[in-house]
């Protein structure tokens, strides 16, 4: 086997399964070190191919594709968890090295394993019960073993709210979801907080600080996120010190989002985990010291993390498509959210906007959080993604 040349040598090859947006900022954060980024998505249409000319088309969820792929780089990163990981299995059997792991990987894009995972490592989470289907869940109630309010997640390949099912009553049974799935209890959310923590090869670890989510109720996603959350420093510290536990416990080489809810009792539970960029780290371009896309490489390649602390404060909107529009995408009201200081508009590129599709997202930095969650929603209001 050829020695692997230094990460910063041109004949270097970090590659990323996905295109999407976070594959596209990848690319960008790499084109800093003019390091070139192999991507493996559909189409060279997708965010990514603007941005890198190493674009491969093909499907990351095919074994053939994935494994050609992976077999010309040095080293294979994701930007989605939802990847044919057979293929990875085999790829590091042949010395590939891949971050994060395949077999982890497994349980993370498995609700269940992943659950059950928190279970193993006496990590806090929501208790819950694994079903083969929604046909034994409802066996399940009509025994009286489980009953409503509780919240239903399909095991495998949701997102965005898409797997997630509240049945807050006998009558919401109706929207159970089919397949294999858990049932959890329903949390009493205080706020809904994420940690993004990065481990290198070499186990240095260093959080992000703490954010805070809103989310759209109609879409299920989230719609607003502040830096930093109102939180206590003890609870920051308590949030960032149980994320750095559990990429730990999964020994995590990359990124890990750590998705956490605080209770009204003001416990904090893992609610689910991505080991990749995630939309919660957006704002860290604008407004920290490094972004969560360099430190995904500086982790994935073993350099020295770096620094996470926060430039200003900040507010990230994502930019979803209008309601009732579906089609070429067109921009309304660019040029007056450009006008506001401290807005940064990042657009992905998406040729079809659809309702609720994340187009992009808007980081507002100001000294001051408050006045930036007002020109946060002044962006809200004033930019539409439509089609004409
Ligand atoms: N056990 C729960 N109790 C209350 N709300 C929940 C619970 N689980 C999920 N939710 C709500 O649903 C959202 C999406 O659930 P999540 O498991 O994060 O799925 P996704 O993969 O779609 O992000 C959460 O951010 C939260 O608002
Ligand atoms: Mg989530």
């Amino acid at each position: 086997m050829k020695p692997t040349p230094s990460p910063l040598h041109p004949d270097f090859k970090l590659g990323v399964l996905g295109g999407g947006q976070l594959g596209k900022m990848l690319a960008l954060a790499a084109g800093n070190w003019h390091l070139p980024l192999y991507v493996l998505d559909s189409s060279k249409d997708f965010p990514a191919g603007r941005v890198t000319p190493f674009f491969t088309e093909g499907n990351f969820k095919d074994y053939d594709d994935v494994y050609q792929f992976g077999r010309q780089l040095d080293v294979l990163t994701i930007e989605i968890e939802h990847v044919n990981t057979e293929a990875l299995h085999q790829l590091e059997k042949e010395g590939l090295t891949i971050h994060p792991s395949p077999a982890k990987l497994d349980i993370i894009k498995d609700k269940g394993a992943q659950k059950l995972f928190y279970k193993e490592h006496n990590i806090p989470t929501a208790p819950f019960r694994l079903f083969d289907d929604e046909q034994a869940v409802r066996e399940a109630v009509s025994k009286g073993e489980i009953k409503p309010p509780f919240v239903q997640k399909t095991r495998t390949a949701g997102y965005d709210g898409r797997g997630v099912s509240v049945i807050s009553d006998m009558e919401s049974l109706e929207g159970l979801l089919p397949g294999a799935c858990l049932i959890e209890e329903q949390v009493e959310i205080e706020k809904e907080l994420a940690v993004i923590v990065a481990r290198n090869a070499d186990g240095q670890t260093q959080t992000f600080p703490a954010v805070e989510m809103e989310f759209n109720p109609d879409a299920n996603l989230v719609e607003f996120l502040f830096c930093p959350a109102a939180i206590t420093p003890e609870l920051e510290e308590k949030a960032e010190a149980l994320a750095t536990e559990v990429a730990v416990a999964f020994d995590i080489c990359g990124l890990l989002a750590v998705e956490l809810f605080l209770d009204k009792e003001g416990r904090l539970l893992v609610n689910e985990v991505a080991p990749r960029p995630h939309n919660s780290g957006h704002h860290t371009i604008d407004s920290c010291y490094t972004s969560q896309f360099e430190q995904h490489l500086r982790a994935v390649l073993n350099f020295p993390l770096g620094s996470t602390r926060m430039k200003a404060p900040s507010v990230m909107v994502n930019l979803l498509g209008a309601d009732g529009h579906t089609g070429p995408a067109v921009y309304e009201g660019l040029e007056e959210c450009l006008a506001i200081e401290g807005v940064h508009l990042h657009l992905y590129g998406k040729a079809i906007t659809k309702p609720f599709r994340k187009m992009g997202h808007a980081t507002i930095v100001d000294e001051n959080l408050e006045t930036a969650k007002k020109k946060a929603r002044k962006v809200r209001e004033t930019l539409k993604i439509v089609s004409r």
